[in-house]
């Protein structure tokens, strides 16, 4: 699909709600799915790298009921998965796939999974290596690096893993193998990144340790079946909050938002740079939450790198819009990781502002931006990157001009309603 967007001349102004947690969704599904007895999900998101992992529990014998946000699973433990009779197609979604690596590493069945374009590019080995070092048959192309992959589980031994990457990825794939390997499961991150399974394990009945970067879990643990509500998206709430920011007279209220502290680091940095955004209703849960309202305000570069890096990689895209429209230069490095995301967003990020006008340059770990630039609207594509999707579009409502988005309808990953949700906010 190709939209056309043009420059708002009103504030953005209103109140909404954003889809329910991407990553939180997941994990839903995956422990319910793993889970002795009946499980609920409440504020699901209802988008396709969700929906996919569904698709993938259902063809392991999951009975799995989903309707718009609501999802209903009744678990029947680890050992009612079965072989399924065709290939998992894991879609676009990386989360799906590494995440049922680990669940899918002490089966005794075959399992072959595969995805699309982006995700047959994105590297596997993380989760191949230290999976193979416990006990796992798994393999795939290029000696394991990249999918389509195909598993045989086996008897597992936990292990220390030293992660070289703060990925909660590959640490939540290693967690969950942990859960059937014989002995205690460590795993140690460089940074710390989301910690949403360790969260939702323990809501599942898991005994689970952090002691600083150092995550340990023991073996044969059962998962029980519970009630999980998913509180709205952070990342997607992200694309709001900058537009609300930089976009002349807008003033919104974004309700019922995540806000657990290993994601609110784009809420961090935009203070940082001036931004005007206060939490309401903050509420302490499995998984905190709260209303964010936020008013334009002008902004001033900064510079974000090291253990921020994990709260905010997500974020980074449209953070790199927010930096076109500061006054001075914004640095952002030790960002390498977002080279291999659902695009090279380094590439993708910057190639794509640049025609819009901004001053961008590409660095190995990041990018720098020097502002304020008026932006100019034109053709860009988002090279079916729902992020690069969603900060285009952004960027188009602050554009002379119109602006025209190509692959736009990857935004249906994350954020089906989003165009709807900005043209409500714009009083379209
Ligand atoms: C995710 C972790 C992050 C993030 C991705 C979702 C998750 O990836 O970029 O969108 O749900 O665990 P990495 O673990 O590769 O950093």
């Amino acid at each position: 699909m190709t939209v056309h967007l043009r420059k708002v001349n009103k504030g953005l102004k209103g109140q909404i709600t954003v889809p329910g947690d991407k990553s939180i969704s997941h994990r839903a599904i995956i422990l319910g799915s793993i889970a002795l007895g009946k499980t609920t999900i409440a504020g699901f998101l209802p988008g396709n790298d969700c929906l996919s992992t569904i698709e993938c529990f259902k063809n392991l014998g999951v009975d799995i009921k989903q309707h718009n946000d609501f999802v209903e699973i009744n678990g029947k433990g680890i050992t009612g998965l079965t072989e399924p009779n065709c290939i998992l197609n894991v879609g676009n979604s990386g989360t799906t796939i590494r995440l049922l690596m680990g669940v899918l590493s002490h089966t005794n069945f075959y399992t072959s999974l595969t995805g699309d374009e982006s995700i047959c590019k994105r590297p596997m080995d993380r989760v191949v290596h230290p999976l193979k070092q416990m006990g796992t048959n798994i393999d795939g192309r290029v000696h394991g690096r990249y999918a389509p992959l195909s598993i045989r589980g086996g008897d597992l031994k936990g292990q220390i893993h030293r992660l070289n990457v703060a990925s909660a990825q590959v640490k939540s794939a290693i967690l969950l193998a942990g859960l059937f390997a014989t002995g205690g499961t460590t795993v140690v991150e460089p940074y710390q990144s989301r910690d949403h399974t360790e969260r939702m394990l323990k809501k599942f009945g898991v005994k689970i340790n952090r002691d600083g970067l150092r995550i340990s879990l023991l073996g044969n643990q059962k998962l029980i079946g519970t009630n999980i509500i998913v509180p709205g998206d952070i990342s997607s709430a992200a694309f709001l909050i900058v537009a609300a920011t930089i976009i002349p007279n807008s003033k919104i209220i974004i309700k019922n938002v995540g806000l657990n502290p290993t994601r609110t680091g784009v809420i961090d940095v935009l203070k940082q740079m001036g931004a005007n955004i206060k939490i309401m209703n903050y509420r302490e849960a499995e998984e905190p939450y709260g209303d964010i309202i936020v008013t334009a305000s002008s902004l001033s570069g900064t510079t974000i790198s090291g253990d921020l890096i994990p709260k905010l990689i997500d974020e980074i895209p449209i953070i790199a819009l927010a930096a076109t429209q500061a006054k001075g230069k914004t640095i952002i490095k030790d960002a390498e990781e977002l080279k291999v995301k659902e695009s090279n967003r380094i590439d993708t990020v910057v190639k794509q502002l640049k025609q819009m006008g901004a001053h961008i340059t590409a660095i190995e770990d990041g990018m720098i931006i020097n502002g304020k630039t008026n932006l100019i609207g034109t053709d860009v594509d988002c090279y079916k990157d729902h992020r690069i999707g969603m900060m285009l579009s952004v960027a188009a409502l602050l554009s002379e001009g119109d602006t025209t988005i190509k692959n736009s309808d990857c935004i249906n990953i994350s954020y089906p309603n989003f165009l709807k949700d900005l043209a409500f906010l714009s009083g379209k």
